[in-house]
């Protein structure tokens, strides 16, 4: 399949661009493929009405098809169609952090989506984003659009163009370019299904800003874990690169200097660069050890750059320590390593 590319990432305001627009919109009705930017990384979309549009999306990223999808909205007034109530606490949070990182869970009004994007279950995740590029392409087509994120499954999410165009080209009917995803992981998955709320997944959106809007309305003692394992012995591998990667913990001397350090990548703060070997292939993650946003913003990038830079053959992440900001980093880094950590002065 030819996989066709706009560029939409400079100006979305030209007619070039409003021609790409419409063509994409287009072919969402037809039941096609589209790759777009959101804040948080980018989506593989598909009419989430169309039974064959949304088959194709997971037969593309090869994933597992009780693990239900994500349908996107460019207005709320969109819901009536295919939600059967929406909790007033988590209206609240809409009001205030739509459009933004953070989808609920919520209970399904049958008959309008296709069986399929919901995996079966009754209930649906449901998000609007913020991006202007895709923002502009859900108001064109004002149709539910399913988007998880557009990699393969398993590997890590694409935050750039390029890591789409690495894991997608020739699956898909098209990809739009539109600059590196802000946020850079995925959205909080909060699950308004059951009182109180759960999380299913930590994102940009931590519970501490959720408890600010609706306090003592979050269950913090459990996190969901929605994601199925794919095979035995795969059930914390995921969103992982083919390069083995671990987690790097009790920074605070410096790295045995006299190994050969050559084709392997540390990715720490700043702040603690001094600790790298110098040899070693050194990548920021963030300015300081409480720069979580820089982080999460950096963390694909790196996780891609794995596989795709030939001279790197192992590489290590700092781990932050752990606080309510840093729970969505490390609930995908640890996915990232499958769990594995050592300590800087075992290396
Ligand atoms: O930031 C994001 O959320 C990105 C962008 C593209 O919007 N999308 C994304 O989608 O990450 P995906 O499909 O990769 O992740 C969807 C997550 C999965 O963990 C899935 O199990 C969960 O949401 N999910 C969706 N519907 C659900 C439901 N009805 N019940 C439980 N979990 C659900
Ligand atoms: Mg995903």
């Amino acid at each position: 399949m030819q996989t066709k590319i706009w560029d939409l990432s400079k100006n979305i305001d030209s007619s070039k661009a409003e021609t790409a627009i419409k063509e994409i919109a287009e072919i969402y009705k037809k039941g096609g493929l589209v790759a777009i930017p959101t804040e948080t990384v980018y989506g593989l979309g598909a009419n989430a009405k169309d039974d064959a549009a949304v088959k194709k999306i997971y037969e593309a990223k090869g994933r597992p098809s009780d693990n239900p999808l994500i349908v996107h909205i460019y207005e709320a007034a969109q819901m009536d169609d295919f939600i059967a109530e929406i909790p007033e606490k988590a209206q609240r949070l809409m009001n205030v952090f739509w459009p933004g990182p953070i989808s609920f869970i919520l209970p399904l009004k049958e008959g309008y989506l296709c069986e399929r994007v919901s995996g079966g279950l009754s209930s649906i995740a449901v998000r609007m984003p913020s991006h202007p590029v895709g923002r502009v392409i859900l108001k064109e087509t004002r149709l539910p659009i399913a988007a998880p994120s557009a990699n393969l499954s398993g590997r890590p999410s694409p935050t750039t163009f390029d890591h789409v165009f690495y894991d997608l080209n020739g699956k898909v009917d098209g990809i739009v370019n539109g600059d590196q995803s802000e946020e850079g992981l995925e959205s909080t998955v909060l699950d308004c299904t059951q009182y109180p709320f759960r999380i299913a997944r930590p994102g940009a959106i931590t519970v501490e800003m959720i408890e600010q809007v609706i306090p003592g309305s979050v269950d913090t003692t459990t996190i969901l874990n929605t994601e199925k394992p794919i095979a035995p012995g795969m059930k914390y591998k995921h969103y992982s690169p083919d390069t083995p990667v671990m987690m790097l913990t009790d920074l605070n001397t410096v790295i045995t200097p006299d190994k050969d350090w050559e084709n392997t990548l540390f990715a720490v703060p700043a702040s603690l660069k001094h600790y790298v070997p110098k040899t070693a292939i050194y990548r920021e993650l963030s300015v300081d050890e409480l720069d979580l946003k820089n982080a999460n913003h950096n963390l694909y990038q790196i996780l891609h750059e794995l596989d795709t830079e030939t001279n790197i053959e192992q590489g290590y992440i700092f781990k932050f320590p752990e606080n309510d900001e840093s729970q969505a980093f490390l609930n995908r880094l640890a996915k990232a390593t499958g769990n594995q950590e050592i300590g800087a002065a075992q290396l």
